[in-house]
Parts: C-alpha cells; structure tokens; sequence
C-alpha cells in the first residue's frame, strides 16, 4: 500500500473545496461540563438504524472527551450563526458562557436557535487517521424552517443573501458593486476631493455580482480572498442597485490602483488616492455617499467584535441580518 505523502496546505485547500454546512458537535463530559467543538465532517449515514458521523481530530483539547463519550449532539447552524462557530472554532474562554444553550432530556448540551439538533448516543467510533470517526445514533432531533450557514474554501456564506444578490443582479442590467478589501486592521478606501469611497465596478448582462468583483480584483492586481456579502440595497431615486463585498488581502500592496500612467505609458493626473485607513479612522472620513457612510461606520463597529451583519434594503432604510 503506498502513503503518498502530500503538501499539506494543497490537501486542505483541496478538500476544503467542498462545500458544507456548519455544525456545533456538543457533549457532557463525566464532570458534568458541557464541551463542544465547531465541525463541517458532519455527514448523515443511515436512515434505518438513524445513524450519522462527524469526524473529531486528536488534536482537540476535548478528544478524549468525544473518543469515550456515551451522548453527543450536532448542532446544525443556521445562517446568522456565524459568530457562534468562530466561538466554538477558536475562543480559549469558557465556549458555553457566550452563547444561550439548555440541556435536552438525553443529558446533552444544545444550543439555542439552531436549525436542526440530533441528539444521540454513540454507536461505535472508527480510528482514521489523525481523526476518528465518531457514529451516533439518533435517539432524538428537532428542526425548523430556514436555511443554514454555509462554509466553503475556507469562509462563511449565506445561501439567503446570495440568492438576494443574484436576484439583485439578474433584475437589473448594472449593478454597482463594491468591495470593503482589508488587511490587518485597515481598510482600502479610495479618496478624491476629500471624499472616500470603496473600490467598485459595474456589472453587465454577461457577469454576476462574484464574477465583476472578482475582475476588479484581479484587473487591479489586488491578491484578496473574496468573502462574504456585507451590504445589498437599491436607490429607488436613482435606480441604482449596489452590492458589497467583503475581501482579504494578502499585503498591503494597492495593485494598480493609483497608476499615474495611462496603458499607452503616458503619465495621468492622479488627483484621486487609494489608500489604506487603520479601522477607527473610518468613521472620521468623508464619504461620497451618506449610504456609503453609514456602511463603513457599521463596518468599523461591527470589526471590533468580529460579527458582521448584512445590510438588505435601501440606500436609506433597511434591515441588518
Ligand atoms: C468551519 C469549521 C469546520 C471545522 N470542522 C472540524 C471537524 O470536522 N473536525 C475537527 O476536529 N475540527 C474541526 N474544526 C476545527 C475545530 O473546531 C477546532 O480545531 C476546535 O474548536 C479547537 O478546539 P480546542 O481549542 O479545544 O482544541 C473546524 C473548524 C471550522 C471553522
């Protein structure tokens, strides 16, 4: 049998391709402690015996706790829930005293507000590798309408807001779309006459709201990682339609933008500046838009806890999902 030894990063860039929903993998440990971990390997297995699997790393600090544990349950996100599996992702305090959770009657730890729970007892667990999968079977669950959140390649998306920016931009023939690029803290705004805006292009009956964004990006040689929606909304006195963009660069590198040469070499006057702002300097700026404005003050606030809502509405009302 041969073990092919791979780049590890290309491995995880690979499978990482695949896109999942999000879960919360919950249990009680002996101490009576609730422990939980956020995991995408969860997959249902069987109808008949309910049986479904998701795969726990030995590198978990509460491995043994899910090698040898009697019950557990998955906690299925939905797509507001964002927040909770950067919680049970990364947070080194106590997971359980950020979020709202009650105890089932099989003794295990849900948490509130998700779109489906299982609660389970193991079945068996199989050892795999540098994880084992662990079998439950199903001894109870509860679900609701609604859509989940979504995980692929490496960032969250929300199946909901995606549809609302598709709609957005298959009902218009141009769609502004704009992108908030950050790296390490700042954000790139491009200022002309005093006044900032962000980054955007316009979309055509050919490019969706991702494909034009993603040109813009790569025409101005910008190295970002495309994230989230983080504002839709239309300008009913305009007739305009604007889409926002999350990104994370690479570097601090403004690509082409700022070129003081026109494509024939011939020097431009370059009265507009793009430039990197530090996240509590933007709402100090001046924006071209009041729309625009309340955006990045939102922006700035909502960087400060790392939850990030969706604007969906109006260039002057509207809702934050
Ligand atoms: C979207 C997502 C999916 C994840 N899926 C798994 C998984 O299936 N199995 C796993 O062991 N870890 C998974 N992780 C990583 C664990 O959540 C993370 O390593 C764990 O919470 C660390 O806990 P610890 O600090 O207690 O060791 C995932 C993380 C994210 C953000």
């Amino acid at each position: 049998m041969t073990n092919k030894q791979f780049d590890p990063k290309a491995l995880r860039a690979a499978f990482g391709s695949y896109m999942t929903g999000v879960t919360v993998i919950t249990t009680m440990s002996a101490e009576g402690t609730p422990i939980g971990f956020t995991a995408n390997s969860f997959t249902s297995v069987s109808l008949e015996p309910a049986l479904l699997s998701v795969c726990p790393a030995k590198s978990l600090s509460s491995f043994d706790v899910f090698a040898n544990c009697e019950r557990f349950a998955v906690n299925i996100l939905s797509e507001d829930q964002q927040h909770i599996s950067n919680i049970f992702a990364g947070s080194k305090e106590d997971r359980f005293s950020q979020v709202d959770w009650h105890t089932d009657e099989h003794g295990n730890p849900v948490l509130d507000g998700v779109l489906t729970h299982f609660s389970c007892k193991t079945h068996n667990n199989i050892d795999a590798g540098d994880h084992i999968i662990l079998i439950g079977e199903v001894l109870d669950f509860a679900t609701r309408e609604g859509l989940g959140l979504g995980y692929a390649s490496g960032g969250y998306f929300s199946l909901g807001l995606e549809r609302e920016a598709a709609e957005m931009s298959a009902q218009q023939q141009q769609v502004h779309v704009g992108v908030i690029i950050e790296h390490q803290g700042k954000v790139l705004l491009c200022t002309e006459n005093g006044k900032s805006s962000l980054p955007y292009t316009l979309t055509d009956d050919n490019t969706s709201a991702v494909e034009a964004v993603t040109a813009l990006l790569a025409d101005n040689k910008i190295h970002a990682k495309l994230g989230a929606v983080f504002s839709i909304y239309d300008n009913p006195k305009n007739n305009n339609s604007y889409i926002f963009y999350r990104a994370f660069a690479d570097s601090e590198d403004i690509g082409n933008f700022n070129n003081t040469t026109d494509n024939l070499n011939n020097p431009v006057d370059s009265s507009s500046l793009t430039h990197y702002v530090a996240l509590d300097q933007l709402s100090a700026q001046t924006y071209t838009t009041p729309a625009l404005a309340s955006m990045m003050i939102r922006y700035a606030a909502e960087s400060k806890n790392g939850m990030y809502g969706v604007y969906v509405g109006h260039n002057d009302s509207g809702k934050v999902h």
